[in-house]
């Protein structure tokens, strides 16, 4: 029987790894984790991330050809296939710090892999690395004196969170880089082998080990920069009165271009895009290539406008002041059907609107009070180090209610916005809201999924991004 085992029990080695369980009944796949707690969710009723489909792949699995297990070495050591899916966070100091990627984790694990094994095995990169990373990986692995051999692969997930499962089931590709030796297409051949059991081969891509770190992050980097195009446009129709909602309908029609990716929002979040598109920079600045540096530095750039402007705009519109007024968040995760908040845009807008005195009562369906006060109160980057963590502030904690509950949330508030695509904020009782609202009543709607007219028909003051504004908006100072 084949052992595969995975370092990094996080969102992407738990999912990835159940689904080859899963998939793979022949082969046995522990998944190992430094963290105690996020094992022990692992192995309980309530695992550590929520994902749509997971529950059930997991409990199928599990016990059977699937583990979960704080025991690195000993995991490591009698596997065949080592997945290494550790973060791989911005560094926060020194040489690179806002920009290059910190391999401390990584380093560290193939360090233990150097130093555990007793038989020859595959490396498999899961985790995004700069270009390259292979050649300092396999220096640090070949290096062990022990006379045993190691292959290196670069196999990037392409995984959306929110619907991990469908794309692991369902993938548009496999890419997996090798060493162009015997040796080398002897290791991919294995790994191409294990994902056989379900992907078509057609669909399993092979190339060098550059090509496969290098597509990672362009592929990231193609998709943010979708969207900043979007909001970029955004802007410009809140300025003339066309709808970003129809322009991006009409331009995603072209079959070259096509309609994915094209939805405008406050803003692209997640703990991948931003945090690879600067890996990118900062690579493109190492190579002597400062003017492609800029091109993608320019895709957060836009990130960060949309986000000020969203804030800027629901100030402006509220009488340049929300001191003290109470502002509804509706939603707080980067994004729907999950519960991850690392690079949220609602932390940038709650922020913002905290900067400006305001009360926050915020609601998400899948977002503790713990999480969401820690993520309000830790320092830019710092969400990916763990051991960086920042204690709360007073201030913020005082400001920031957590509720769970719409009606609630909006209860008595001046404005609501809403900064996550929920499917049930698309069918809340607006009435009802509006009623208990302060008047005038204003909606700031972060994603496009409220229909705007409708509100207006209830009373409310409607922002949508994109879209043509209100009179009142209208007659409000422009916004930068
Ligand atoms: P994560 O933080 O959820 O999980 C990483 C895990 O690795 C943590 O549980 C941590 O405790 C563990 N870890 C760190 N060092 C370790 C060590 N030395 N030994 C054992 N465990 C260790 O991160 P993630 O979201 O799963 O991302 C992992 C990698 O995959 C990153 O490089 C990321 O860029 C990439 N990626 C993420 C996504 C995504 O949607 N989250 C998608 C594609 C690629
Ligand atoms: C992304 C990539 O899609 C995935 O291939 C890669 O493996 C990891 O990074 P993820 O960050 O999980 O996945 O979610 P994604 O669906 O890409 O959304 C990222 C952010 O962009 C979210 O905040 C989302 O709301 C936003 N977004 C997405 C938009 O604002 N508009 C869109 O049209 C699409």
């Amino acid at each position: 029987m084949v052992k595969i085992c995975c370092i990094g029990a996080g969102y992407v080695g738990g999912p990835t790894m159940a689904i080859i369980a899963y998939k793979c009944p022949d082969i046995e796949v522990v998944v190992v984790d430094i963290s105690l707690p996020r094992i022990a969710a692992w192995n309980s009723e309530q695992l550590p991330i929520y994902e749509p489909g997971l529950d059930g792949v997991v409990k199928q699995c599990r016990g059977k050809n699937l583990f979960f297990s704080t025991d690195v070495e000993k995991h490591v050591c009698e596997a065949d296939i080592v997945f290494v899916s550790v973060n791989t966070p911005t560094k926060t100091r020194g040489l690179g710090a806002g920009k290059a990627a910190d391999l401390t984790y990584w380093e560290s694990a193939a360090r233990m892999i150097a130093d555990v094994s007793k038989s020859s095995k595959i490396v498999v990169e899961k985790s995004t690395v700069p270009v390259k990373t292979a050649e300092a990986i396999e220096k640090i692995l070949t290096h062990n004196s022990k006379g045993i051999k190691f292959q290196i692969l670069s196999n990037p997930e392409f995984l959306a969170e929110g619907t991990a499962i469908q794309d692991l089931l369902n993938p548009d590709r496999v890419l997996i880089g090798g060493r162009e030796t015997p040796e080398g297409q002897e290791a991919i051949k294995a790994l191409k082998d294990v994902y056989a059991h379900w992907v078509p081969e057609e669909q399993i891509l092979t190339t060098n080990l550059w090509s496969a770190e290098l597509s990672k992050l362009a592929a990231n980097a193609f998709l943010a920069q979708r969207i900043s195009s979007v909001n970029a446009m955004s802007a410009l129709c809140e300025a003339t009165g066309a709808d970003v909602t129809q322009v991006a309908y009409a331009v995603g029609k072209d079959s070259r271009i096509g309609p994915k990716f094209l939805n405008a929002s406050v803003g692209f979040g997640g703990s991948c895009f931003q945090k690879d598109i600067l890996n990118l920079v900062y690579i493109c600045e190492c190579n002597g290539l400062p003017e492609v540096a800029e091109y993608w530095k320019q895709v957060i750039r836009i990130n960060d406008y949309q986000k000020n402007r969203f804030v800027n705009r629901m100030v402006s519109s509220m009488f340049n002041t929300i001191s003290n007024k109470k502002i509804a968040i509706l939603g707080f995760a980067f994004k729907k059907d999950t519960g991850d908040t690392r690079e949220t845009p609602a932390i940038d807008v709650c922020k913002g609107l905290l900067g400006d005195k305001a009360r926050l009562s915020i609601y998400d369906p899948q977002v503790t009070e713990d999480q969401i006060q820690r993520d309000l109160s830790m320092k830019k980057f710092d969400w990916d180090h763990p051991l960086h963590l920042q204690p709360m502030s007073p201030t913020t904690v005082k400001q920031v209610a957590v509720v769970w509950d719409a009606y609630e949330a909006t209860k008595d508030a001046h404005g609501l916005c809403i900064l996550t695509e929920w499917d049930e904020f698309k069918t809340l009782d607006y009435k009802r809201i509006y009623d208990n609202m302060q008047k005038p009543a204003f909606v700031f709607d972060g994603r496009n999924v409220v229909n705007g007219d409708e509100l207006r028909n209830i009373g409310f003051i409607v922002y949508s991004i994109g879209k043509p504004l209100d009179a009142w908006l209208k007659d409000m100072p422009a916004v930068a």
